[in-house]
């Protein structure tokens, strides 16, 4: 086997199907299950994330891929299941324990301390500070040489993300992209080498999409592994060299994007989650147009039966059929979003 030369490389010979082994996996994990009640949030039997790629992970609201993040970087408890991170095990472990193993993530809904200034939100990222722990605080010699390099690596992070202007500013005077910039550059404190980002994207305006989407690229470029949920499938195609797609929370398809996003599994899975979406004014027009043609279908059919060519009364009208009504026509009033495989998600 020669050895690959881009990132793109490193997926040459790998099947494409759910659970796929990767040639030089960071993160295996298996039969990882999280229930709520009834509700079986994640089971993923098996899955392996390749080292040095940046990898998508994407699937339909409700999927399980915030839970899924959560319960591998220990922010949440799984029923079951055990995955590896470099040789660590890392089920049961607390997340100050698994991002000190180099394995850190982002959160989708922004978590910077917004009382907090800039700069203090960076230097609480960086793992493993001498000042915590009580009796090393008695050193202080050895303290406020890793308070240096904590600020200087807090700045050099800074200027490079363009928020060394903000670096006194309570974090709560930045916009929502700031935020999210400072939030991968808080992430970057810890210097992982697996990076996971739950939609680095979402609400960030067009302006800054580009800059952030540049920074995932760096991360790779620089050695680090990305693992990122996005549901703008324009970003997830751009960036991705691979991409993992979970529904009901399991992994069901795998490969480059532009072959997941062909995969009628996929796009099955994104159908069916409109059970609990609002419809698209097209999506809608669609079913609308079908249930019309099941009963033209079925009118003409009962014509013929009762061997007459005259429109049924109304009180013959059959109901409509359990495609188009288990297709969505009977939506729920849910605030989710509603997304294709194919286009960026409509909210
Ligand atoms: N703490 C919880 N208690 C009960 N149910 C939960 C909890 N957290 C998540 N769930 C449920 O688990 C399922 C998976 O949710 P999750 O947030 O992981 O999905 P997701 O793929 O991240 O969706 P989205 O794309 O909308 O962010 C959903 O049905 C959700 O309602
Ligand atoms: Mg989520």
């Amino acid at each position: 086997m020669t050895a690959p030369s881009t990132a793109h490389d490193l997926f040459a010979d790998v099947p494409r199907k759910p659970g796929a082994p990767k040639r030089d996996p960071i993160l295996v994990a298996d039969n990882v299950v999280r229930r709520f009640g009834g509700l079986t949030a994640v089971d993923v039997e098996h899955v392996e994330i390749q080292r040095g790629a940046i990898t998508a992970l994407i699937g339909p609201n409700g999927a399980g891929k915030t839970t899924f993040f959560n319960l591998l970087t220990g922010f949440d408890r799984a029923q079951t299941g055990k995955w590896a991170f470099e040789s660590h095990q890392l089920a049961g472990q607390p997340p100050y324990r698994i991002a000190r193993a180099g394995l850190v993530r982002t959160f989708q809904l922004t978590k910077a301390l917004t009382r907090l200034s800039v700069m203090e939100n960076m230097r609480l990222g960086a793992t493993d500070q001498l000042g915590e722990r009580a009796w090393r605080a008695l050193l202080p010699w050895l303290w406020n040489k890793q308070e240096k390099t904590v600020t200087e690596r807090a700045e050099q992070l800074l200027t490079r993300f363009k928020l060394d202007h903000m670096r006194g500013e309570y974090a709560g005077e930045l916009s929502g992209g700031q935020r999210k910039l400072l939030e991968m550059a808080r992430a970057l404190m810890a210097e992982p080498t697996l990076v996971m980002l739950d939609e680095p994207m979402a609400g960030v305006n067009p302006a800054l999409t580009q800059s952030l989407l540049g920074h995932v690229k760096d991360l790779r470029d620089m050695g680090m592994t990305v693992l990122f949920v996005e549901h703008d499938m324009d970003m997830v195609c751009d960036i991705s060299d691979w991409v993992i797609v979970m529904a009901q929370g399991r992994v069901v398809s795998e490969g480059p994007p532009d072959a997941v996003m062909a995969d009628p599994v996929v796009i099955d899975a994104y159908l069916g989650s409109h059970h609990d979406a609002p419809l698209t004014e097209a999506e809608e027009e669609r079913q609308l147009a079908e249930i019309e043609a099941d009963l033209i279908d079925d009118d003409v059919s009962a014509a013929t039966v009762n061997g007459d060519d005259s429109p049924p009364s109304s009180s013959d009208t059959p109901p409509p059929s359990g495609r188009a009504s288990s297709s969505g026509a009977e939506s729920s009033s849910s605030a989710d979003a509603t997304e294709t495989p194919a286009g960026k998600e409509t909210r």
